[in-house]
């Protein structure tokens, strides 16, 4: 029997009740003569405090407090597409309806999926009466949309013997499809959609190394720190260095199917811009509207802060859900420093002894819960299906620095460090990608899907392009000092280089339609056209020619080598080869030019 309890006091998303024993830790509990939805987060004797997901003002102590025996859990199943959620899945336009405002109105039972509205369903003709279903088994197919196929499966928790299946036909997500005798003769009945406790992880069946690369068409990610489908990222950058935009070019252009965007508002009672412009987008590879393979959860600052230190997890759940069907799920969060923040302000409420900067000490157990989620991996049932998590979570530290806890915390769980740098958002390199810091542990993974897919070489390449930079580095400090005089001759062919690499490989505008995505065949002969010139010019400077002598005859040539990322469309990627061959002939052509030249005098 769930327990009712009393409010002894309330302390804004935090209330205290009494008479609670027998309460669960997690347990789901509705508030007050409204019927508020909570969620235990401490228990003490009879007192359990509760974080409340909806706005408190006007609870009074003495109203009751019922428990419900269960987790705080999502439904899952079709109709998640294309919503938009609150942090505990209640879709947003709904709750507007319903509520005839703007604002969520308290104490409003809205289910996540529509309970009108009847799917198709075709039965898995693989799977019959008498066979013997286990979790994950696929039972039937929804077409949720035009672009994603939604696999209906046994729920991790049931197995034992397929009595019943339903033939095609319409239902909604309430009526019964299939029924299970079970292992305790007790006949479970199996509907489109079932209900998960979003802080547990849904089981796999085993997981895979992450050798497979997300593509996301940005060179500066692919090719310099690749992430894998599967991994776990960071995006930390200043106040408007471009973590939202490059957050939403990931979720239109990278090759994950299934998207699920975490966003929280930051102004008074409106979504953020970037929020309301998402449902706009249209999916590059199907024309179609973006949102008909997403999922929005948001997080506007009207609502309890409760409902955003949630919404990770129930963001977490959906992206799992959809990776048991099979698909590559990416799920990005923007900003998880305002997650934190949530996490902080209710760690003070309940006065707990706060640890860095006011976070509680278990900020650090909460980030390694939510990215441990990520994962590439065999998933349960037949037929047999491999998916993948990857999560890339942006972070805003104040001020930039990057010492602060939320980013040095997150630095532990994560494989791939994209750090974004107001300088060289300010001087408009765009990605603003700091190529000195950032880092990516899949390197040497996906080394050989490239090796397989591209090319061969793709990894001395990588690693030659990448040394230039860094000694680039190491030598804007000495031109600072003395000026490009003092320096060797090789080194002022490592400058020119790094600025092809620069100007022309490593910036990308978000906004060009031929820029935007660049292939990883035209990623790999960008890169090899910019190595075999530094290669062919080494040699050359070696036998004696000046640089700033190469710089001036092929400037032209180069200059185009720089524009190819706006020019040449990837389906037509040989032009670059083409170019590459031309300045390499050209290199040629000019060396023997000055060695006569030399000669002559
Ligand atoms: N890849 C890009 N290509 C072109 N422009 C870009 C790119 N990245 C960022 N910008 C420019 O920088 C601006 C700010 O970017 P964005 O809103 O993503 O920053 P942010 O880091 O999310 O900021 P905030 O901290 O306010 O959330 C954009 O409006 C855009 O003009
Ligand atoms: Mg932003």
């Amino acid at each position: 029997m769930p327990v009712v309890g009393r409010i002894l006091r309330i302390s804004g998303p935090l209330v205290v009740a009494e008479g609670m024993k027998g309460a669960q830790m997690y347990e789901m509990v509705e508030v007050g003569e409204e019927r508020l939805v909570g969620e235990i987060n401490r228990i003490s004797g009879d007192l359990a405090f509760i974080q409340v997901y909806e706005s408190t003002t006007g609870l009074k102590p003495g109203e009751p407090v019922y428990g419900t025996g269960a987790p705080l859990s999502i439904e899952l199943g079709p109709g998640l597409l294309q919503s938009i959620l609150d942090g505990i899945g209640r879709p947003l336009s709904v709750i507007r309806e319903e509520s005839k405002s703007p604002f969520i109105k308290r104490g409003i039972k809205v289910p996540t999926l529509p309970r009108d509205k009847k799917w198709a369903f075709e039965p898995n003709k693989e799977i019959r009466p008498g066979d013997k279903v286990g979790p994950g088994d696929v039972l039937g197919y929804v077409q949720e949309t035009p672009l994603i196929r939604h696999a209906i499966m046994v729920p991790p928790d049931v197995s034992g013997v397929l009595e019943w299946v339903a033939s095609e036909g319409d239902y909604t997500v309430e009526e019964s499809i299939a029924v299970v005798k079970t292992g305790d003769g007790e006949k479970r009945e199996l509907r489109l959609m079932h209900k998960w406790p979003v802080r547990k992880p849904r089981p796999v069946a085993s997981k895979f190394d992450p050798v497979l690369p997300l593509i996301t068409g940005m060179r500066v990610l692919d090719t310099f720190f690749p992430m894998a489908k599967g991994g776990t990222g960071a995006i930390p950058g200043p106040f408007g260095s471009g973590k939202t935009v490059t957050l939403h070019s990931l979720a239109k252009w990278s090759d994950a199917r299934v998207i699920v965007y975490i966003g929280c508002g930051e102004r008074g009672n409106e979504m953020t811009e970037a929020l309301l412009r998402y449902p706009k987008y249209t999916d590059p590879w199907s024309g179609r509207p973006l949102m008909e393979r997403t999922i929005l959860i948001a997080n506007t600052s009207n609502m309890p802060v409760a409902a955003r230190e949630a919404s990770i997890y129930t963001g977490v759940t959906i992206a799992e859900y959809y990776r048991d069907m099979g698909y590559d799920v990416l799920l990005v969060a923007d900003s998880t420093s305002r997650w934190a923040e949530a996490l902080r302000e209710i760690a003070g409420r309940l006065e707990e002894m706060p640890a860095e900067e006011g976070f509680p000490s278990y900020l650090a157990s909460r980030l390694a819960e939510f990215y441990s989620r990520a994962g590439r991996a065999r998933v349960p049932g037949r037929p047999e299906r491999v998916g993948s998590v990857t999560i890339v979570g942006a972070v805003s530290p104040p001020g930039g620095d990057f010492t602060e806890p939320v980013t040095s915390n997150t630095k532990r769980y994560i494989r791939v460090f994209w750090a974004l740098d107001a300088r060289l958002a300010y001087s408009r390199h765009y990605p603003a990608i700091n190529w000195i810091i950032s880092y990516s542990a899949y390197v040497d993974l996906v080394a050989k899907w490239w090796a397989e897919n591209v090319d061969p070489r793709w990894k001395e390449y990588r690693d030659e392009a990448y040394k230039i930079l860094l000694r680039e580095d190491e030598l804007k400090e000495i031109v600072r000092l003395v000026g490009t005089e003092g320096l060797s001759e090789k080194d002022k062919l490592i400058l020119e280089v790094a600025r092809l690499l620069k100007e022309g490989f490593l910036q990308q505008n978000a906004y060009d339609p031929v820029d935007a995505f660049a292939s990883p065949q035209k990623q790999w002969r960008q890169l090899r056209a910019i190595i075999d010139f530094y290669r062919e010019a080494t040699r050359v400077v070696d036998e004696g020619v000046p640089v700033k002598f190469i710089r001036e005859k092929l400037g032209l040539l180069l200059r185009e080598l720089v524009m190819a990322r706006y020019k040449v469309p990837n389906d037509r990627v040989e032009e670059i080869d083409k170019l590459r061959d031309k300045i390499l002939e050209e290199l040629a052509r000019l060396a023997q030019e000055y060695k006569s030249r030399v000669h002559a005098v």
